[in-house]
């Protein structure tokens, strides 16, 4: 398997867009500026809005972070929401998620003025994107869809087939895939957790996107020489060689897939940088339109 570099990639894109903020700053206007909402002390979660806030500062922009107890409640979320979509100072802001659960992950994403959700996650943002209408993108789709533009990646007709029909990534990821668009025009199978015949449907597909959670989940004999293979899955897994005693592995047995013809993106390595990379694009944009 070639590997797609999401790292490379992304590190790339973000020197386009540090150069695009010094000319803009050039031109008088202000930096852009993310926030970012965490709510609790996951690990993963810190870690992820971690890079996105060392990102910012990568590429010039603002950043603030709100840091809110494990325990908060509902409309006291609500209410730090509402500051945010307030502050003329803030072009765009995130909820990273899980919340915990006495928190309506919905009514608090609905609550994200449309305007300054760069996760492309208020439903405005998805309707927009289901009817083929200008609105922020979710990160992760936008970026494996950027990687294959980069990689120059044909999917005109191709069929590609999707594991995962979450709102964040395999619904999304669905419609740009089937998009009049290039990239784009694929045939695009969706398939979940109730889908039969899953092995025959992936061995057909020229294009994988792998968004299910489960580590390894794609094997070798799952997968058509010559596909494209996109591993989405962050998945820590116990390692007794590593010092923390585990590691990051994606939903593809990419290891038993090395000696197969075709694309693949690693993990860690593939579309995580990319997803940081489009969120930062999107707030350069929402800078840009206030
Ligand atoms: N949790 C996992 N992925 C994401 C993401 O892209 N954005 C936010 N806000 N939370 C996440």
């Amino acid at each position: 398997m070639q590997i797609i570099d999401g790292k490379a990639t992304s590190l790339a894109i973000q020197d386009e867009i540090k150069e695009e903020v010094q000319r803009r700053v050039a031109d008088g206007a202000k930096k852009p500026h993310l926030a970012a909402i965490i709510v609790g002390d996951n690990p993963a979660s810190r870690a992820y809005v971690g890079h996105k806030i060392k990102a910012c500062e990568r590429v010039g922009f603002d950043s603030t972070l709100v840091e809110l107890s494990e325990n908060i409640l509902e409309e006291q979320l609500l209410d730090e929401v509402q500051a945010l979509n307030e502050d003329p100072a803030i072009d765009g802001f995130i909820v990273q998620l899980p919340l915990p659960d006495q928190i309506d992950a919905q009514r608090v994403l609905e609550a994200v003025l449309p305007s300054k959700d760069v996760d492309g996650f208020h439903p405005i943002n998805a309707g927009n994107l289901s009817l083929g209408l200008p609105g922020f993108q979710p990160a992760t789709p936008a970026g494996i869809i950027e990687l294959l533009k980069r990689y120059s990646i044909e999917t005109s007709g191709k069929h590609a087939v999707i594991l995962g029909r979450s709102a964040i990534v395999g619904t999304p990821m669905t419609l740009l895939l089937s998009r009049n668009a290039n990239p784009g025009n694929c045939t695009v199978t969706m398939c979940h957790s109730r889908t039969q015949n899953l092995d025959e449907i992936t061995r057909s597909a020229d294009i994988l996107v792998a968004a299910i959670g489960r580590p390894h989940f794609v094997t070798p004999d799952m997968v058509k020489p010559g596909a494209v293979v996109i591993d989405v899955g962050i998945n820590r897994i116990p390692d007794a060689t590593k010092k923390s005693g585990t590691r990051l592995t994606g939903d593809v047995d990419a290891e038993g897939l090395s000696d197969v013809d075709g694309h693949i993106t690693p993990v860690p390595g593939g579309v995580g940088p990319m997803t940081i990379a489009m969120l930062l694009k999107n707030t350069l944009d929402a800078a840009a339109q206030s």
